[in-house]
C-alpha cells in the first residue's frame, strides 16, 4: 500500500525542503507526486532545460527513502509557448480564446502542442530514466478538467472532418446516418461539416440543444477520442525512453466528457482524485463518493490509487467546512474499503498565494503539524496494520450496474423529462443497493457476466442487438437483469430506432411501452411489492402481456397498469422498472429483488448512514463498518467477530462513534 502525499517544493524557499521531508517520514508517509505544472520551472525558456532544482527534490526523496510519482507537466503549458503560438489555446462554442491565467489552456488537437510535448517529456524522461525512487508517472493531470475535453478552434474542426470521413466513408453516409433531412441540413463535405458551437436555437438558460443529436454524439466520441490519442503519445514517448515503471492518470468521478473505459487501457493502474467534502447534499460521502469508487474500480476491474485524497477544508474562492475529527480517517478507509491500495493526500501544505490558498492540506499555512497532520499519521500506523491482515483480499460483487458513456452524453443532451439526470440515477440505484450491505460494481457492457447474478442496466438507451443477445445468454445461463425506463430506444448514431420501446430488450423484458409520462418533478404514487412508493421524473405506461406484475400506478390515467413487472425465463429473471423512484424507494425494490436473485449481502442488518463493503480473499471476509454519522452508530451483529482495528471480539452490538469505522473478520 502506498501512502503519500501531493507535494509542491516550488511553492517552498528550499531550506524548508528538509524539515517537510523529516515530517512526512515521521507521518509515516512514504511516497510524493511532483511536478504536474511545473513546466514553466522545467524549461523556463524555449528549449534551455533545467532540472538543477527537482534534482535536489529528488536527492531529498533518495535520502529519506520516499517513494515518487513524478508527473509530465503539460496541465500548464509556459506563456513563453502560448504567446509564440497562441493557436494552441482553446476556442470555446462562441469562437472566444480561453485565454492564459489558469491551467490546461491547450487544445488536445493541436500539432504545435503536441510537438513541445514531446519535447519536455522526452527530456524528462531521458533524465529520470531509471531512477530507483520513481515508482510510477502520472500524465498530464485531470484530462478534462475546467470543461476542456471539448474545443471548437481550426484544429479541432479539421480533425472533426477527419475523423467522420474515417467512420462513414463518404458524405452522403453521414447524411443519411445522421438524418440530416431534417432542417435540410445536409452537408455537401466531410470539410464543410460544423462543429456543434453556439447557434441560433441554442439558449443554456432553458436548456435548449439545437444541434443534430447524431453529429453531437460524435463530436463527443470525437472529443474523447482527441484527449485518448493526446495521452497515448505521452505515454509512447515515456516509454520509447526507457520509462519502464507504470503510468497512470488521475481520473475524476465528476467529469463525464471523457470516456474512461477506453482510457483506461493506456494505464496499469488509474487513480482519481476523492474530495468528498465538495461532493453535494446530506451523506454525500456515502452517496457520490462511494459510487465513485467503485465506478473507478470498474473502469479496469482493479484496484486503483486515490491520487489526491482530501485532507483539509477544500476551496478556491470560499472555503468548505472543515473535515470533523476522525473524518479525514473515515474517508481514507472508504478508500480502501472500496479497493484503493495507494492513498496520497491532496496537499501537503496549502499555499501561500496562488488561486488555491484556500485549499488545505495536512499541514497549515503556517507549515506547523496539527490535528490533520496527527490523524494521517495515526491513520497511516493503522492502516499498516490492516494491510498485513487484508493483504490480498479482493472485493467480490453479485451485483454490477452497466454504464456507458454514450449514454451519459445522449441522455445530457436530450434529457427526456426535465430533471433527468443519467449519473444522479446510477447513483441512486447504486446506494439503494450498496445501502442493502450489498458490494456493487460499476462496469461497461464489455464486463465479463458471468462473474455476477444480477446486472443493473438504468435507462441503458443506446444499445443494439448484440446486447440483447449477451444479456440473453447471461440470462439462460442463470443470470437475472434489471432493465429501467429508457432503455432500448436509440442506436448507435443516436436516432430513435423506431421499436416499440424496450426495443432490442423487448423480448426479455416481456413487454410493451405503449406510452410514457415525463411527469418532471410531478410525483405519482404507486404500489409495489414493497408497499406504497412514489416516482417522479419518468412513467413507462406498459403492457405487461405474461409478465408479473410487481407494482402499480395509482395516479393518473394511467392508474391501475404495472410500473414494474417480472418476467421468470427458464435461467434467470428480468425485472423491468418504469418510473424513477427515490434512494429509498429504490432501496426497497432492490430488498426484493436481491431477495429473489440471492444475492449475497452482509450477514448483518444495515444501519442507515453506515455503509458497509465486503472484502474476501476467499478464505476470510472483512467487513468495513464506517459510520457517515455525527452521532454513535449501533449495529446488531449475527454472530460475535474480531474487530482487526481494536483488536478486540465484538458480539451482538458493535458501538461506533460519530465517523467511526471498525473491520471485521471471523473470530480465530
Ligand atoms: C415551431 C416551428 C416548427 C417546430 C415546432 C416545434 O412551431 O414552426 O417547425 O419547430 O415549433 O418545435
Ligand atoms: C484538482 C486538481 C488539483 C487541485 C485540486 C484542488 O483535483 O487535480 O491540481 O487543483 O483539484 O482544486
Amino acid at each position: 500500500m502506498v501512502f503519500g502525499t501531493d507535494y509542491y517544493p516550488e511553492h517552498w524557499p528550499e531550506d524548508r525542503w528538509p524539515t517537510d521531508f523529516r515530517l512526512m517520514r515521521e507521518a509515516g508517509l512514504d511516497t510524493i507526486r511532483i511536478a504536474e505544472f511545473a513546466w514553466s520551472l522545467i524549461e523556463p525558456r524555449e528549449g534551455i532545460f533545467d532540472f538543477d532544482w527537482l534534482d535536489r527534490v529528488m536527492s531529498l526523496a533518495v535520502s529519506h527513502s520516499m517513494k515518487v510519482v513524478l508527473c509530465t507537466p503539460t496541465a500548464a503549458p509556459p506563456k513563453w509557448l502560448m504567446d509564440k503560438h497562441p493557436e494552441i489555446y482553446q476556442k470555446d462554442e462562441f469562437g472566444h480564446v480561453r485565454g492564459f491565467g489558469s491551467r490546461r489552456h491547450y487544445c488536445f488537437n493541436s500539432e504545435i502542442f503536441r510537438e513541445y510535448s514531446r519535447k519536455i517529456i522526452s527530456e524528462m524522461a531521458k533524465h529520470y530514466s531509471g531512477h530507483p525512487n520513481i515508482i510510477a508517472w502520472q500524465l498530464d493531470n485531470e484530462f478534462g478538467c475546467h470543461n476542456t475535453v471539448r474545443c471548437y478552434c481550426e484544429d479541432c474542426s479539421s480533425a472533426f472532418s477527419k475523423w467522420l470521413k474515417k467512420k462513414y466513408i463518404n458524405i452522403d453516409n453521414l447524411n443519411e446516418k445522421l438524418g440530416m433531412a431534417f432542417w435540410g441540413q445536409h452537408y455537401p463535405s466531410f470539410e464543410s461539416v460544423i462543429l456543434p458551437a453556439h447557434t441560433t436555437c441554442d439558449n443554456k438558460a432553458f436548456g435548449m440543444n439545437a444541434h443534430n443529436p447524431g453529429l453531437y454524439l460524435d463530436f463527443c466520441r470525437f472529443s474523447s477520442d482527441s484527449v485518448y490519442d493526446y495521452s497515448a503519445m505521452q505515454v509512447d514517448v515515456l516509454r520509447a525512453h526507457g520509462i519502464d515503471v507504470p503510468i497512470t492518470h488521475n481520473f475524476m468521478g465528476s467529469f463525464f466528457d471523457l470516456d474512461y473505459y477506453k482510457l483506461q487501457d493506456q494505464f496499469e493502474f488509474i487513480s482519481w482524485d476523492c474530495y468528498p467534502n465538495i461532493a453535494h447534499g446530506p451523506f454525500s460521502t456515502l452517496s457520490e463518493v462511494s459510487y465513485n469508487h467503485d465506478k473507478m474500480r470498474g473502469y479496469k476491474n482493479k484496484k486503483f490509487w486515490v491520487m489526491e485524497h482530501c485532507s483539509g477544508q477544500n476551496g478556491w474562492n470560499y472555503m468548505h467546512e472543515t473535515p470533523n475529527p476522525g473524518e479525514i480517517r473515515l474517508w481514507t478507509y472508504q478508500s480502501v474499503a472500496h479497493g484503493a491500495d495507494g492513498i496520497i493526500y491532496f496537499r501537503w501544505r496549502p499555499c501561500l498565494f496562488g488561486t488555491e490558498q484556500y485549499w488545505h492540506g495536512i499541514l497549515d499555512h503556517d507549515g506547523i503539524p496539527r490535528k490533520r497532520y496527527k490523524e494521517i499519521k495515526a491513520t497511516g500506523a493503522e492502516l499498516r496494520k490492516l494491510e498485513e491482515i487484508i493483504e490480498g483480499s479482493e472485493i467480490v460483487s453479485d451485483v454490477c450496474i452497466i454504464n456507458s458513456f454514450d449514454n451519459e452524453w445522449s441522455h445530457t443532451y436530450q434529457k427526456h423529462s426535465e430533471n433527468f439526470n443519467y449519473n444522479r440515477i446510477l447513483y441512486t440505484v447504486h446506494n439503494a443497493i450498496t445501502d442493502l450491505g450489498i458490494n456493487c460494481d460499476v462496469v461497461d457492457m464489455n464486463v465479463d457476466l458471468t462473474n455476477y447474478k444480477l446486472a443493473v442496466l438504468p435507462a441503458y438507451n443506446i444499445s443494439s442487438e448484440a446486447d440483447a443477445v449477451k444479456l440473453s445468454k447471461f440470462i439462460n445461463e442463470g443470470g437475472n437483469v434489471v432493465i429501467t425506463f429508457r432503455s432500448g430506444n436509440r442506436d448507435e448514431y443516436n436516432r430513435i430506432n423506431g421499436l416499440t420501446i424496450p426495443g432490442y430488450f423487448r423480448d426479455i423484458c416481456g413487454i410493451d411501452v405503449i406510452n410514457y409520462d415525463a411527469v418532471g418533478d410531478h410525483k405519482r404514487k404507486v404500489t409495489s411489492v414493497a408497499g406504497p412508493l412514489e416516482a417522479d421524473t419518468w412513467c413507462d405506461i406498459i403492457d405487461g402481456k405474461d409478465s408479473t406484475v410487481m407494482g402499480e400506478y395509482l395516479d393518473a390515467f394511467y392508474r391501475g397498469t404495472p410500473f414494474m413487472t417480472r418476467n421468470s425465463a427458464p435461467g434467470g429473471s428480468v425485472y423491468y422498472i418504469g418510473a424513477h423512484l427515490d434512494r429509498d424507494g429504490y432501496n426497497r425494490i432492490f430488498r426484493q429483488i436481491t431477495l429473489e436473485t440471492d444475492v449475497t449481502r452482509c450477514p448483518f442488518g444495515t444501519v442507515k448512514g453506515v455503509e458497509t463493503v465486503t472484502r474476501t480473499d476467499f478464505s476470510s471476509t472483512y467487513i468495513f463498518v464506517m459510520n457517515h454519522l455525527d452521532t454513535p452508530a449501533y449495529i446488531s451483529l449475527d454472530k460475535e467477530y474480531m474487530e482487526i482495528l481494536g483488536e478486540k471480539n465484538i458480539s451482538e452490538v458493535l458501538r461506533l462513534g460519530p465517523y467511526g469505522v471498525a473491520v471485521l473478520t471471523d473470530k480465530v
